[in-house]
């Protein structure tokens, strides 16, 4: 599982080597920790066109202070791009400056959503997403480039939670992504620092790999987590739970009886619904049995539709979701789909299918589940992630997979629980119905 590649390249003789051959060069990126939980260095924020929107307040609340030399981040307010002259203005603030990034810092543009009405606005806001990608891919040294569309044009207080995950260690694995965030009002939580406290989470195969960093993660944002996987992980879903104060509740998700006996297992409630549990029986279709169809639709994609049917149905999901309140302070549904759902894979036409299947479900029941039931559905797309599953995977596959992205390495685990947390997080109410990748901004896919 080790990448050790990348472990070469940071030792002197590995760093003479593989520059004089031309090698890619990943570095150690800057993840979140206790003693390092900012990017550090200073934040400088530029403007291109005529902006409505009051990004200060938002800024200064990021733990970022105020500078131009040797930018951690760097966030260029583009917004008000609405033609070519205005995008003249995204080369002129960023030319200057984007070579003093520091290593692992972040550029994030913020735009706004392409006004179908409105042929030249779309055209430059477009334009912003194949700059944001051309950009990531020229950064290097694990800095990364987003691109997140804000709906209210005057108020960054919406996008308060997506820009401080975006501007922090949390985001490190997170690049050539575009997000939207819509307009409204958002709960901020009490203690950004444990956003979920007080909350319960449920994170489906958490035992192991990515939905145990998931439960970790959560829990140190202060969420009660529920760690269910299958009776036969009940050791490691016991030992996952009671490292973090948590439950372990051992099921099968594809048991026909799985949402009820969930429902039953939650008789408080639930605030943050983690469906993470998957595997894959890869062949080639013409060598495809219908049992590695049927078992691989049937725990990535089928179970997902049935228990969150049941848990939306019997309102085991607390919306919190009256006006009143404001939408921040709602349920969220944060399902997992695969970066081969979105560029396809040999070998995965049933994996892909539905990874594929469960972006369908995200983006058709997004508004509804918000507008009935005050939760948003989202969904976590990860590229290589270092866990047992890509352990599995044959050694030249497993190298490329690693390499062809822009950071040059694989993601860890935590990585894609980080971004699962921003998306739980009771002031992403006006994240919704989005797909994000943590990739490294794969070569694969759009
Ligand atoms: N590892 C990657 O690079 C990668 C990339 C893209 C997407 N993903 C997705 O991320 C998720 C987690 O992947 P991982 O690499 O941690 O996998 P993993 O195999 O290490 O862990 C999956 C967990 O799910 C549990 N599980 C499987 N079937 C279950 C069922 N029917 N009921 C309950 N629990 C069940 C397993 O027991 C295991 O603990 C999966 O949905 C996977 O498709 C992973």
């Amino acid at each position: 599982m080790a990448d050790r590649y990348l472990r070469f390249t940071r030792t002197a003789p590995g760093r003479f080597l593989t520059r004089r051959l031309g090698l890619p060069q990943p570095v150690a990126l800057h993840r979140w920790s206790a003693e390092r939980p900012t990017l550090g260095g200073p934040l400088l924020h530029l403007t291109a066109g005529r902006s409505t929107l009051d990004l200060p307040p938002v800024l200064a609340r990021t733990g970022l202070a105020a500078g131009a030399e040797r930018p951690a981040a760097i966030v260029l307010d583009a917004t008000g791009v609405r033609d070519v002259d205005a995008l003249a203005e995204v080369h002129a603030a960023l030319h200057p400056v984007v070579r003093s990034v520091a290593e692992s810092g972040r550029v994030v543009v913020l735009g706004s959503p392409p006004d179908p009405t409105d042929h030249h606005h779309a055209a430059v806001q477009q334009a912003l997403e194949g700059f944001t990608r051309s950009l990531g891919k020229e950064m290097g040294r694990g800095r990364t480039v987003t691109l997140v569309r804000l709906a209210d044009a005057e108020s960054a207080e919406s996008a308060e939670s997506t820009l401080r995950f975006l501007l922090s260690p949390k985001s490190a694995y997170v690049s050539g992504q575009v997000v939207e965030v819509g307009s409204g009002d958002v709960v901020a939580p009490e203690d950004w620092a444990r956003p979920l406290a007080g909350r319960i989470a449920l994170v489906t195969g958490a035992a192991r790999g990515i939905g145990e960093a998931v439960a970790r993660t959560l829990a140190r944002d202060g969420a009660h987590v529920v760690c269910l996987d299958v009776p036969a992980a009940e050791a490691d879903a016991r030992r996952v739970a009671e490292s973090i104060g948590g439950t372990a509740l051992t099921l099968d998700v594809t048991a026909d009886d799985a949402g009820a006996r969930i429902a039953d297992a939650l008789p408080e409630g639930l605030d943050v619904l983690v469906h993470n549990a998957g595997i894959t029986r890869d062949r080639t279709l013409a060598n495809m049995t219908a049992e590695r169809w049927g078992s691989v639709l049937d725990v990535n994609l089928a179970s997902v539709l049935r228990t969150t049917d049941v848990l939306l149905a019997r309102g085991v999901l607390r919306g919190h979701g009256s006006p009143e309140e404001g939408r921040g302070g709602g349920g969220r549904i944060v399902v997992t789909s695969s970066i081969a759902g979105i560029a396809g894979n040999v070998g995965q036409t049933n994996y892909a299918a539905s990874k594929a299947g469960v972006i369908g479900l995200v983006r058709a029941l997004a508004p509804r589940a918000q507008a009935e039931h005050g939760v948003t559905v989202n969904a976590v797309a990860p590229g290589f992630i270092e866990t047992r599953m890509t352990a599995a995977v044959p050694l030249f596959v497993r190298e490329a997979g690693r390499r062809m992205n822009s950071l040059g390495q694989g993601g860890l685990p935590v990585d894609v629980a980080e971004t699962v947390a921003w998306l739980s997080g009771p002031g992403s109410g006006t994240v919704n119905g989005q797909v994000v990748r943590i990739c490294g901004q794969s070569l694969l896919g759009a």
